[in-house]
């Protein structure tokens, strides 16, 4: 059993902490690539919290992809918001299938990095934008959260903003970090597939 199988009553009520504003700022971001009627992607979306209210703000369809079967049962399936079991690194969705993607509080989650930024390419469009929302590993309170996590399996593989930066485009995807509040940052990039 891994460490999401029995945390997920946690991690449900952990989602409630998106708010409508929330959900606005980060329609916000993600307006420039999804029109209204698209498709968004929420990468380790739990059970669903901010895909409902971003499908309400984008007006867009919005399909969480998780791996933890407790949570993706969860999910508040209706016309806008769908749900689909299954990990970052390999997912079970179809080449060029979205607008845009989101992860909250899960890219450092991922196992295998690399291989969940090549999806990232993968399943959105050219043009298409991903925005990852991350805490710095440097303060000291992260790092005793790294080390908490490491103590339950998890890989907490956290990232500076300049790391994850650099790390999205040595993998394809070219964007900008900006700080948020505390030790939270956004990264916001572009799929340009133009050169394949
Ligand atoms: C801390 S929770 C964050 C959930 C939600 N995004 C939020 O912000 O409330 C991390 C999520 O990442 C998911 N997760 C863990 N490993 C994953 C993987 N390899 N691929 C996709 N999601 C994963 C977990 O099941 C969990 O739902």
């Amino acid at each position: 059993m891994g460490f999401f199988d029995w945390a997920a009553p946690w991690v449900r009520r952990y989602g409630d902490r998106f708010t409508a504003d929330d959900a606005a700022t980060i329609a916000g971001w993600l307006r420039p690539a999804v029109a209204e009627g698209g498709l968004v992607l929420d990468v380790g979306g739990g059970a669903g919290h901010l895909a409902r209210l971003l499908a309400v703000e984008l007006e867009a369809r919005v399909t969480v992809l998780d791996p933890t079967a407790d949570l993706v049962a969860h999910v508040p399936v209706s016309e806008r918001v769908a749900a689909v079991r299954g990990t970052a690194e390999a997912m079970p969705l179809p080449d060029n299938g979205f607008d845009a993607i989101v992860v909250t509080d899960a890219f450092h989650h991922f196992r295998d990095q690399g291989a969940a930024v090549a999806e990232f390419a993968r399943v959105v469009r050219d043009g298409g934008q991903v925005l990852v929302l991350e805490l710095d590993r440097r303060p000291f309170a992260m790092r005793l959260i790294a080390l908490g996590e490491r103590l339950v399996g998890e890989p907490a593989t956290f990232m500076t903003p300049e790391e994850l930066c650099a790390f999205m485009a040595a993998h394809g995807i070219e964007g900008e970090c900006a700080p948020l509040a505390k030790a939270s940052y956004r990264f916001l990039g572009r799929v340009s597939k133009r050169a394949e």
